[in-house]
């Protein structure tokens, strides 16, 4: 069977923690200069709907290191599902490529690419779930020598797409999740039900303070995510309590380290203060999603049943 990379929950532990260790293996041949063209010959088509830094400019990258190439689609160039419907999309891409990446609006444009592309289809950010983030900022965690089994993460604010892929790590990674976020900005009930139903030790409550007490690990994301900009000024005020700053980070462990996806609203969801602060891990998160996400290609390649030739 073909595999993807949509959700957290397409892979098992194991299966992840191959990932993990593939990426340490690929880290630390990069720094130490050791050539690695694991995809050489191979081609990453990525489909954008949305803007990006990281994820765009690391999946080019990470092609490149790894002896492959990359092809950059924007909603310009496909106008995926309106000049052409998205499976036709998907039987014409893999063709030609070996890997799909797409960052999408609505979640389900990934589900049809991957039901009709013969090749893996990796999410890249959907409404619904940002993997390729959270197994990187698990990584980072891993690489600072935490146990993630035995960790406390507290996640303030949005109940979002990366709120989301927080939960389905909790439910393969067993670290303990408290989420606080405002009324009517949950994440959605059928993700908390399913991650509950695999014993995930999750707690969704309304209290910023009661989170990040004694957490491990203090995690924010923006407010308004892509797509939401219309409804800016009203989440502005729904999560004025729920900003990540120094009195906050005083309640959680005092070798607690804070994380950020990025990019980051300065002055709203976190404070510059503790961005910049000695506690603050977001560049690192940045710089792993390099090697998260080589990782992660190879992972697909090896896996995928109809590997063709390569140059
Ligand atoms: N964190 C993240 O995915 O960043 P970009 O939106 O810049 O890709
Ligand atoms: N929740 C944010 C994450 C950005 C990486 C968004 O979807 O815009």
């Amino acid at each position: 069977m073909k595999r993807d990379f949509l959700n957290l929950r397409d892979l098992s532990r194991a299966e992840l923690e191959d990932i993990l260790r593939l990426a340490q293996q690929l880290k630390a041949d990069w720094k130490q200069g050791r050539p690695h063209p694991l995809l050489c010959g191979r081609v990453l088509a990525m489909i954008f709907e949305k803007p990006s830094l990281r994820t765009h400019v690391t999946f080019e990258v990470g092609m490149f290191q790894l002896g492959g190439y990359t092809v950059y689609l924007t909603p310009a160039d496909i106008q995926l599902g309106k000049r052409e419907s998205v499976a036709d999309v998907a039987r014409n891409l893999d063709r030609w490529v070996d890997v799909i990446m797409a960052r999408v609006y609505d979640h389900r444009t990934l589900e049809e690419l991957a039901r009709w592309a013969q090749v893996p289809v990796v999410n890249g950010l959907s409404d619904r779930f940002h993997p390729c983030q959270v197994v990187s900022d698990c990584f980072t965690l891993l690489e600072r020598g935490y146990d993630l089994h035995s960790l406390r993460i507290a996640f303030i604010g949005d109940g979002n797409n990366m709120a989301h892929s927080w939960l389905n790590a909790a439910a393969r990674f067993g670290f303990e999740l408290f989420i606080a976020c405002p009324e009517g900005y949950e994440p959605n009930g059928e993700v908390v039900a399913a991650v509950l139903k695999e014993g995930a030790r999750v707690t969704i409550g309304r209290d910023p303070a009661q989170a990040a007490n004694d957490a491990d690990v203090i995690y924010t994301d923006t407010w308004t995510s892509m797509g939401q900009e219309a409804e800016a000024e009203q989440r502005r005020r729904a999560f004025r309590d729920y900003q990540v700053n120094a009195d906050l980070l005083r309640l959680a462990k005092p070798t607690a380290v804070v994380m950020h996806c990025l990019p980051a609203h300065r002055g709203e969801e976190i404070t510059d203060e503790v961005l910049d602060g000695p506690q603050s891990i977001v560049f690192d998160q940045a710089e792993n999603r390099l090697h998260v996400q080589k990782a992660i290609l190879v992972w697909l390649v090896q896996h995928n049943p109809h590997r063709r030739g390569v140059l």
